[in-house]
């Protein structure tokens, strides 16, 4: 990470910023395999719309630990560039390891909020790509529009954003078991969880490309398997030390939670796989154009 190029901060995002540098990007950080492997088949969607070139510049918005970032420096080669640009430093020293480790001159990574750093770079890029790392704004307009002025005029959007909870065979299918023990839990909007759904409505996401200054907005949906542990008690475990053990068993007492844990158990028992446990998440593809 450059800290010469470290960012002022506007307290807007503040909550969002302070979960992703505390807990929650020490709990990426700690599971880094799981989750590149978790993420994997939307990476590959992400990467085939993309159509990365040699010599292109490219920004990874919400890079984490580099995953996309990486792939980009490979294809682009020594004649382009690409900068990851993420709110967490631990999760960003992961990716400025990965990508010395692998000798990738090209790729460089920036500490700074998307939403109010407004030199990301003006038309210093051919492409901004994004694996989940655009939906944790207070201001996705702001955010978007950053992202539009670093762009050259043609230049392309490209990004993955879940779909509703709803939709999420990978939280449905424990959720629904575990709340037939324990109370509903309550989510508010500075849970990092609950805003890791704030894209999931196309017609909101293509008004608010639109108002940006993109064009040719499109909104595909991408359904895959994903990975959540080698086995039953790995899947489990992680589950349990995740949000989704925080949020769904904070409030219920010691039986209910035995019993919760129980039948989560249960309902993922038929998703084990002999090279682990896989349940569907589904994502939504979205490309956009620069005017
Ligand atoms: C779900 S993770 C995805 C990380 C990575 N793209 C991947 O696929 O593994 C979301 C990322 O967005 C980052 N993020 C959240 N708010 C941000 C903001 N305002 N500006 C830049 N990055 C942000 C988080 O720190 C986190 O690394």
């Amino acid at each position: 990470m450059e800290p010469a190029m470290e960012r002022a901060m506007e307290p807007d995002n503040s909550p969002m910023i302070r979960a992703w540098e505390g807990e929650v990007g020490q709990l990426w950080v700690t599971e880094q395999a799981r989750y590149e492997r978790m993420h994997a088949p939307f990476g590959s969607t992400l990467l085939a719309a993309a159509q990365l070139r040699p010599g292109m510049r490219v920004l990874d918005a919400g890079c984490g630990m580099g995953d996309r970032t990486i792939d980009a420096a490979t294809t682009v080669g020594p004649h382009g560039k690409v900068v990851g640009v993420d709110v967490a430093s631990p999760m960003l020293q992961v990716a400025q390891h990965r990508a010395v480790e692998l000798g990738l001159d090209n790729a460089r990574f920036i500490r700074a909020d998307v939403q109010t750093t407004e030199d990301l770079g003006f038309e210093e890029f051919d492409l901004a790509l994004s694996q989940f790392g655009v939906m944790f704004f207070a201001d996705p307009y702001a955010a978007f529009a950053n992202l539009c002025t670093a762009l050259h005029p043609g230049g392309r959007l490209v990004f993955t954003c879940w779909q509703d909870l709803t939709h999420q065979q990978h939280l449905m299918v424990p959720l629904t078991a575990a709340l037939e023990h324990v109370p509903t839990p309550e989510f508010t909007a500075d849970n990092w969880s609950y805003a890791a759904f704030s894209l999931a409505d196309p017609t909101r996401t293509q008004a608010l490309l639109a108002k940006a200054g993109f064009a040719d907005v499109e909104v595909q949906p991408t359904v895959a398997p994903m990975y959540q542990g080698a086995d039953l008690s790995d899947a489990l475990r992680f589950l349990r030390q995740s949000e989704f053990g925080d949020a769904v068993f904070g409030g219920a007492g010691p039986a209910a939670t035995v019993q919760g844990w129980e039948a989560v158990a249960t309902a993922l028992a038929p998703y084990v796989r002999e090279d682990g446990v896989f349940l569907d998440g589904a994502a939504w593809l979205v490309t956009a154009t620069r005017t």
